[in-house]
């Protein structure tokens, strides 16, 4: 596995407004998809284009086109939903898998309540979302779901990662690569990351 620490200025300031405890739930919103759009744009860096020669407004001109890519995203509920429009954004044709997945307070263990995956999975690039990779138990647990389902290639979207959790991920799937803005410090005893973001999910969607 590869992490990719997408390191630009605007990643950055966008990252330091979503740390700031007085941003508004609209704010926290629209920056999330703001940095999904940036970290979108380095993990399609791979992508294969095929040339095309189309009418052009002074004759025929060669063009470049994505060629033969299935994209599915993967949303990890709640909070993964906060990063999708930035991601749809920029590939609009992708299919939506969703999982739902909440984290037991106690164990900190995810409980797997929701699924409902894309057609050909085998077929396809499945990227998944979620803001925060803090344990890895939600991450981990979801590439084994995608796994099941023949999914074989995978990278995941997180805006801030925990190095404890990584690490896990790291030795369990070598094979899936993180884009990320941040790798923060450390967990804390509540296995919330710091300095993090707070509850990524609850300053999505306004709860509390
Ligand atoms: C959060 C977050 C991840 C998970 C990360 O979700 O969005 O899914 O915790 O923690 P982990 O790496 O230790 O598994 P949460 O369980 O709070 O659910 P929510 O998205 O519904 O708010
Ligand atoms: N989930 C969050 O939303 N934030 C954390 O710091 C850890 C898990």
């Amino acid at each position: 596995m590869a992490v990719y620490v997408v390191d630009h200025p605007l990643v950055r300031h966008k990252i330091g407004i979503l740390r700031m405890e007085s941003t508004s739930t609209s704010e926290f919103r629209s920056v999330s998809n703001e940095v999904a759009g940036l970290l979108i744009y380095e993990a399609t860096k791979g992508f294969r284009t095929e040339k095309h020669i189309v009418q052009g407004w002074a004759g025929p001109v060669e063009i470049e086109a994505i060629s033969g890519k299935k994209v599915t995203v993967v949303p990890i509920l709640r909070a993964g939903i906060g990063l999708m429009d930035g991601v749809l954004d920029m590939i609009p044709g992708a299919k939506i898998s969703v999982v739902g997945l909440y984290r037991n307070e106690e164990t900190l263990q995810p409980v797997e309540y929701y699924v409902k995956l894309a057609s050909d999975m085998d077929q396809r690039l499945a990227i998944i979302l979620d803001p925060m990779l803090a344990t890895g138990g939600s991450l981990i647990a979801t590439i084994e779901l995608l796994k099941r389902h023949d999914c074989r290639n995978i990278c995941s979207l997180n805006l801030v990662c925990a190095p404890e959790g990584l690490a896990k991920v790291q030795a369990a799937h070598p094979d899936v690569d993180i884009y990320t803005a941040a790798i923060d410090d450390h967990l804390n005893e509540d296995g919330y990351i710091i300095p993090g973001l707070g509850d990524a999910g609850d300053r999505i969607f306004g709860t509390k």
